[in-house]
């Protein structure tokens, strides 16, 4: 749908309630378009569930990339996010990419991210995660991603637009190999899930458990 071959219409499409995605998203945004790309964000935050299943998917349906972020919320992606992806018409020539912003840990956020785009058709060519101010601080945590996205993070985000690019003009498409998205160890992984089911979320007010044991 792309103006000629360099010039690709991309659509960003995010939800981000305290403002770290979408500062990402706009950075992107602005990445893409001063390199000459056709460039339009969808920002979901605020907006009802009635609105999101009603949205005109037919607007971002016919994208060269769709560029989703989503906030990690409880190690997983959010629920606007989840449910615009999972109206999205089924499109087997369909490329995305997926990133995500988080305060503490990813858990499952890029794998489900990404998962759900496959089921719709779509090949994901990248992903990418980028730490930030937590919106939620427990107790007397500290905010250990205070000063994030930093200015080697902003430099990461420079170069995943690029590569988006890149990869978007790349013949064969390669797509991104999932396995890698399930970067958590299973002690990790079980932790979680006897916190979350036994404890809830006290747990994780830990330090220990913010810096030794989980890998971000
Ligand atoms: C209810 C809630 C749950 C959260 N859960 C997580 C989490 O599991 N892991 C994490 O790293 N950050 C978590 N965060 C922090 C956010 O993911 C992080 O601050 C993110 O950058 C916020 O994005 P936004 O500014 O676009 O809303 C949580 C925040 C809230 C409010």
């Amino acid at each position: 749908m792309g103006k000629n071959n360099n010039s690709k219409y991309i659509s960003i499409i995010k939800f981000s309630p305290f403002g770290n995605t979408l500062k990402i998203g706009e950075y992107i945004q602005n990445i893409l378009t001063e390199s000459n790309q056709q460039c339009k964000l969808f920002n979901l935050t605020g907006i009802s569930w009635q609105q999101i299943s009603s949205f005109d998917y037919s607007l971002v349906e016919k994208s060269d990339l769709l560029v989703i972020g989503s906030a990690v919320y409880a190690w997983k992606i959010v629920k606007p996010i989840k449910m615009f992806i999972d109206n999205l018409p089924i499109n087997k020539n369909g490329k995305a990419v997926f990133f995500t912003t988080y305060g503490l840990i990813t858990g499952y956020t890029l794998f489900n991210g990404a998962n759900l785009l496959r089921k719709k058709g779509y090949k994901v060519l990248a992903c990418l995660k980028v730490p930030a101010r937590h919106s939620m601080i427990f107790k007397k945590e500290d905010d250990i991603y205070l000063n994030r996205p930093n200015q080697q993070d902003m430099k990461k985000i420079w170069k995943f637009s690029k590569l988006n690019i890149k990869l978007l003009n790349k013949f064969p498409i390669w797509e991104l190999y999932f396995k890698k998205l399930d970067y958590h160890s299973w002690k990790v992984k079980l932790l979680y899930k006897f916190m979350i089911k036994r404890f809830g979320m006290d747990l994780i007010t830990s330090t220990y458990f913010n810096q030794r044991i989980f890998k971000r």
